[in-house]
């Protein structure tokens, strides 16, 4: 695991769009991850706007998903789905043919988790995922537990994450208590995994990070350190608790 910091959120979603636009011109076709949530935002935009000055190409890029919600169809305002057709995919050139999400109103989430995963790795694995972290140490949807899973598989979400998602729905309730997600091994597998990290509320995560040297299903985000794929791109005020040796590591 890398660690990269930069001065704040701005940077480092220019520096992940950098990251991301060099992927896509080394292999056209490649199979990207977007995630959902308030960091990737600026990213989506500084994407759009570099297709937008001709700067990339999305045509032949692969979309899938890093996660999604079980009972939500892609329609719904409230999917993972439809937060990345707005923010990203029909702000650019991707090609629909080559979107393929997971589907979170399958009538059998559990078969839809295995016939995705099934289809990841026919098409050989994950190029370029991206994602968050939360606040509660959670990568993906992949909630501090007693186990983890390998691939997409279902995931209750936890109090911590449902409270905190309630602000995108009209209340609490609303929010769905399952998802669908990625697993630690196709986000360890995959051949560049970018984390990206931003304010006050994250440092807590970083700190542990940090100083923690147990790896723990308890501390899903811990796993990251087992690959050298993983590159985080923080900013300095999730960096503010880190121990200043282990920046870059
Ligand atoms: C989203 C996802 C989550 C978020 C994480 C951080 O698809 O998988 O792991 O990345 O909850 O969310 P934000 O960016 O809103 O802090």
């Amino acid at each position: 695991m890398n660690i990269t910091v930069f001065d704040n959120h701005e940077a480092l979603s220019q520096a992940a769009a950098e990251l991301v636009i060099d992927e896509i011109k080394k292999k056209p076709d490649l199979i990207v991850c977007f995630p959902t949530g308030s960091t990737p935002i600026r990213l989506y935009e500084i994407l759009i706007e570099a297709y937008q000055k001709g700067k990339v190409d999305f045509s032949k890029v692969r979309v899938r998903s890093v996660d999604e919600y079980v009972g939500l169809s892609q329609d719904h305002p409230q999917s993972y789905a439809f937060f990345l057709s707005i923010h990203l995919l029909s702000c650019c050139n991707f090609d629909p043919k080559n979107i393929e999400l997971i589907n979170g109103a399958a009538q059998d989430p559990q078969a839809e988790c295995l016939r995705y995963a099934q289809k990841l790795k026919e098409e050989g694995g994950i190029d370029l995922i991206l994602d968050g972290i939360g606040e509660n140490v959670h990568i993906g949807f992949n909630e501090p537990a007693d186990q983890l899973y390998d691939h997409y598989h279902l995931e209750s979400l936890s109090p911590w994450t449902r409270q905190v998602n309630a602000r995108f729905f009209e209340s609490i309730v609303d929010v769905p208590d399952q998802a669908m997600s990625v697993g630690v091994l196709d986000l360890l597998e995959a051949k560049t995994f970018l984390v990206l990290s931003s304010g006050k509320k994250k440092a807590e995560v970083w700190r542990r990070l940090s100083t923690e040297n147990t790896l723990s299903t308890r501390f899903p985000a811990s796993l990251l350190k087992l690959s050298q794929n993983v590159h985080c791109l923080i900013d300095q005020e999730s960096a503010s608790l880190m121990a200043s040796d282990k920046v870059g590591k």
